[in-house]
């Protein structure tokens, strides 16, 4: 039997899944990615619940939120699975959350799926990683995983490879460098573009500030 309300049953889930969640991919990730998607759905269109659906289930097999090698999509898909719904929908949704990664595209820039849906759970999840929420994040990731705040001594890298991107170890300053000034570009509609605007500014903004301050200006 199918049920009723799948978008209620996934967010007790994926709630219960996160709960204490350290590395900024908590369930108000979560909210937030929904109400950026929300905005961008009601300018570009797109399925409502395939866009829900893999907005509150892209994280919960994510390899830094189950901090092993891989990431493991059973969760999401075996939840799926067990609320009834139909095939093809599990499937779009799927093809969404394992296509989404900035890693993964690293690898296979192309392979990803046609669906207005994609583009914008991608792009929200993409936008909560700028501005000052993106700030945060990262030190939040950064300091989940010890890394350093910034290291004057390395420099930033420009990755080819997920398995260079993961094995990387720099500081979570070179990170901005690394990825997160690049999402700008990789966010290709107006209303997302739109958004990011000011959050990559800001962001350029802090790391101006950022490097002032650590070189000894008042
Ligand atoms: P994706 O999950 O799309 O592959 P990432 O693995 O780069 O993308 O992670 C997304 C978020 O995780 C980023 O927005 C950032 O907050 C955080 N993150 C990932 N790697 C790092 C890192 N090396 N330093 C700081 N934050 C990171
Ligand atoms: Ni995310």
């Amino acid at each position: 039997m199918r049920e009723l309300n799948p978008i209620k049953n996934a967010e007790s889930f994926v709630k219960d899944h996160l709960d204490g969640e350290g590395t900024g991919h908590d369930w108000w990730h979560v909210v937030r990615t929904r109400n950026i998607a929300e905005h961008l759905r009601e300018v570009e269109g797109g399925d409502d619940l395939v866009i829900n659906l893999a907005l509150l289930l892209h994280d919960v097999g994510d390899r830094k939120v189950i901090n092993q090698d891989d990431d493991d999509y059973s969760i999401a898909e075996n939840f799926m699975r067990d609320q009834n719904l139909e095939e093809g929908l599990i499937q779009n949704v799927m093809r969404i959350i394992k296509s989404m990664s900035f890693s993964k595209s690293l690898d296979q820039p192309e392979d990803k799926p046609d669906l207005i849906e994609f583009k914008i759970v991608q792009y929200a999840d993409r936008l909560d990683a700028l501005g000052a929420i993106g700030i945060a994040r990262a030190f939040a990731f950064g300091g989940n995983r010890n890394r350093p705040l910034y290291n004057p001594e390395l420099v930033s890298q420009t990755f080819s490879s997920r398995q260079d991107y993961i094995n990387s170890q720099g500081s979570t300053f070179h990170h901005f460098e690394e990825q997160l000034l690049l999402l700008y570009d990789l966010l290709n509609t107006e209303t997302a573009k739109d958004i990011a605007k000011q959050r990559d500014a800001y962001m350029r903004e802090f790391m101006q500030r950022f490097l002032d301050e650590w070189s000894g200006q008042k």
